[in-house]
């Protein structure tokens, strides 16, 4: 059983399924304004995301394990809790920076002619499905592994703490995107 705050993570990554396959849609379609808008609000839900991970969830589960080594049958290693969150925080910067650089690219395409809509929604398209294949893998180590050890690792106060908190990250919206886009859900 998956604890609240892993279920409201597992809810988020749904979330941006969704949202890419709406840019990989505007994408196809040639239409720059609508993949503008859509790549900048999973850029930025993705972002907000990738932070509740990295200021609650992870350090949460490295200081627990820290503190009881060992303590639990059921609990991975500190090591292994490490070199996994290492492996997905280098997949967050590859995520952050790839979605960078199509973000500029369709910027480009937006305020200046110099490049053909096709060839620059191309760039950004492939830029997109590299991103999509990682992503799914890095989503389902987060489920299989971190989010799928905060129910044995944590009290129920704890998790109940650890929810509130990630829940507020969550809730970090920009102000130029309206409450009903964000709240985009699958
Ligand atoms: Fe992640
Ligand atoms: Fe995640």
């Amino acid at each position: 059983m998956l604890s609240e705050a892993s279920k409201r993570l597992v809810d988020d990554h749904l979330a941006l399924d969704e949202l890419l396959g709406q840019l990989k849609s505007a994408l196809h379609a040639g239409d720059v304004e609508a993949s503008h808008a859509g790549l900048d609000l999973f850029w930025a839900r993705l972002a907000v995301h990738i932070r509740a991970e990295h200021l609650q969830l992870f350090p949460a589960v490295t200081d627990r394990l820290t503190q009881t080594a060992s303590a639990r049958t059921l609990a991975p290693t500190l090591s292994e809790a490490r070199s996994i969150i290492k492996n997905l925080r280098a997949d967050h910067d590859f995520f952050m920076h790839e979605l960078a650089k199509a973000i500029g690219i369709l910027r480009t395409l937006w305020h200046e002619a110099g490049m053909t809509i096709d060839k620059g929604t191309n760039l950004v398209g492939n830029a997109i499905t590299e991103i999509e294949k990682r992503l799914i893998v890095h989503n389902e180590l987060e489920e299989q592994k971190i989010y799928a050890w905060v129910a044995s690792i944590f009290t129920a106060q704890e998790q109940t703490e650890l929810t509130n908190r990630i829940n507020i990250e969550l809730a970090y919206r920009p102000p130029r995107f309206s409450l009903e886009a964000w709240m985009t859900q699958p």
